[in-house]
């Protein structure tokens, strides 16, 4: 063995209250749970365990996450024999202003007790020492292997106490991991990290509300006005909306791109398909109009006028907040606590999402990219995964008259019968990770393999 010797220290990642604030902003993404758990069994004692959420599609492929980790021999008493993990601290100062924290979105009792046997978690560092803890701040590599972590990550701490990760996002490759670590990350992704019970009470209610009438689809609209700005894509917008989306984008010192040609970037498939253009993809699909349809998104941008077509041809619409409560299929009871907590109500969009017939996201980003990696995991639930690109085309040669209604709603179906998240392997581009698919979206190293899935095909 040419392992480099390091100190025999086991690791801590702490998470929870007292834990540095990392923004956990935005939409949707913001909850789910991607966490990444890390055993770094070879070193000796030593265990490092990496939690990461998945936040801000806005900015495609940015996760929030705790990441503190401590040597053990700072961390005292009870922690003694095992590293802590520490409930993370959300973002209170973000546009959403919510000031949940990990345990007001996760089981955290559920996540100790059942990585238990992996990973040896405490809950929080001793406050008075923590000040005088020394700390390297950094920003992992992203996209790295098992080595970065197991060698160059591990030596840090004969130098410091304590490593404190400011970004999460992207850290682990997709590819090229032990089969072990993969299925550890499926573990806390899909076992370990749990909703309260409050909140799985509450998704759990809607869920049997919105199949009172039979199977549900959960549109995944991202339309929301951050994200338009972000992408530059603005169809359908009045000219003041683009003038308000470019304004927004140039005000952004992160988003670097300024000028973008929105109709260019959405014949490369690279926009949201617009509320109108989803009308008709979901109409061409097949999706009669009696199907409940509940969107799990923030406000679409334009309100009212942008969702007129999909109101109209779909009457059992559900926008949350909106319809659910001017139609009172939740009590204003049960909605109190979720006001002004918009991270938990994004969590209690992603428990309907992932119960959910059918679950259609109209765009990328983090959270859709979660649903469907969980959605395969728990059997191949359908996901119909747009190809964008072939669909405005479609949109504009039917608009334009060259293809009849058949023709298009024809060419609609052919072009997704492949594409509704059944078993398959992931994309692989070495080097350009950003351009492959997902171990998130597609964690097939912990799928049954593809026979012993008959059921894929039947929902729906
Ligand atoms: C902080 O560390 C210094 C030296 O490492 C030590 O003398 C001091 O007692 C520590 N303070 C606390 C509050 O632990
Ligand atoms: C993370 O920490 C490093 C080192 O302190 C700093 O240079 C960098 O700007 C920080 N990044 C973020 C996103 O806070
Ligand atoms: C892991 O990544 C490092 C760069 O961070 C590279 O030098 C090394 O060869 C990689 N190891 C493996 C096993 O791929
Ligand atoms: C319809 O649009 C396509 C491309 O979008 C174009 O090639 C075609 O000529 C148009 N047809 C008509 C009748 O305008």
């Amino acid at each position: 063995m040419m392992k480099p010797v390091l100190p025999q220290y086991r690791l801590t990642a702490a998470v929870g209250k007292g834990a540095r604030t990392r923004p956990l902003r935005s939409c949707l993404c913001n909850v789910g749970g991607i966490l990444l758990l890390w055993l770094v069994k070879l070193l000796l004692t030593a265990v490092v365990a990496r939690h990461l959420l998945p936040t801000a599609c806005s900015t495609g492929c940015d996760v929030g996450a705790i990441d503190d980790y401590v040597r053990e021999d700072v961390v005292d008493g009870a922690a003694k024999s095992r590293p802590a993990l520490r409930p993370q601290k959300l973002d209170k100062e973000s546009y959403w202003a919510d000031p949940s924290d990990f345990e007001d979105i996760f089981d955290l009792e559920h996540f100790v007790d059942s990585l238990r046997d992996q990973v040896q978690i405490v809950r929080a560092l001793p406050t008075d020492k923590r000040g005088n803890l020394s700390v390297l701040t950094m920003t992992p590599v992203h996209w790295s292997n098992e080595t970065y972590y197991t060698e160059e990550i591990l030596r840090l701490f004969e130098k410091h106490e304590m490593v404190h990760f400011n970004r999460t996002d992207c850290r682990l490759a997709n590819n090229g991991h032990s089969i072990e670590l993969q299925k550890l990350r499926c573990r806390v992704n899909y076992e370990a990290l749990k909703f309260t019970p409050k909140i799985q009470a509450l998704g759990d209610k809607l869920v049997s509300i919105l199949r009172e009438t039979g199977p549900f689809v959960v549109l995944h609209l991202r339309y929301e006005m951050d994200m338009l700005s972000f992408s530059g894509c603005a169809r359908g917008c009045t000219d003041e909306e683009t003038e308000a989306l470019t304004r927004m984008r140039y005000s952004r010192p992160l988003w670097r791109e300024k000028e973008i040609d929105s109709e260019k970037r959405r014949l490369e498939g690279l926009c949201p398909l617009t509320p109108e253009e989803v009308t008709l993809v979901l109409q061409a699909l097949g999706f009669g109009r009696e199907t409940p349809i509940y969107i799990a998104a923030g406000e679409t941008y334009g309100g009212e006028r942008r969702l007129a077509a999909l109101n109209a041809a779909y009457p059992k619409l559900v926008e949350f907040l909106v319809r659910v409560k001017k139609e009172m299929l939740l009590s204003e009871e049960d909605l109190r606590p979720f006001q002004n907590h918009l991270t938990q109500m994004a969590a209690l969009d992603y428990h309907v999402s992932l119960e959910s017939d059918v679950f259609i996201p109209t765009y990328g980003g983090n959270m859709a990219k979660v649903v469907e990696g969980h959605r395969r995991y728990m059997g191949f639930r359908k996901t119909i995964l747009f190809d964008r690109k072939q669909l405005v085309q479609l949109l504009d040669l039917h608009q334009n008259g060259t293809l009849s209604w058949d023709q298009f709603a024809y060419a609609v179906r052919d072009v997704h019968k492949h594409r509704i998240g059944e078993p398959a392997r992931r994309k692989v581009i070495e080097d350009r990770p950003k351009e492959e698919d997902y171990f998130h979206a597609n964690p097939y190293e912990c799928l049954s393999p593809v026979s012993s899935q008959p059921g894929y095909l039947r929902r729906h």
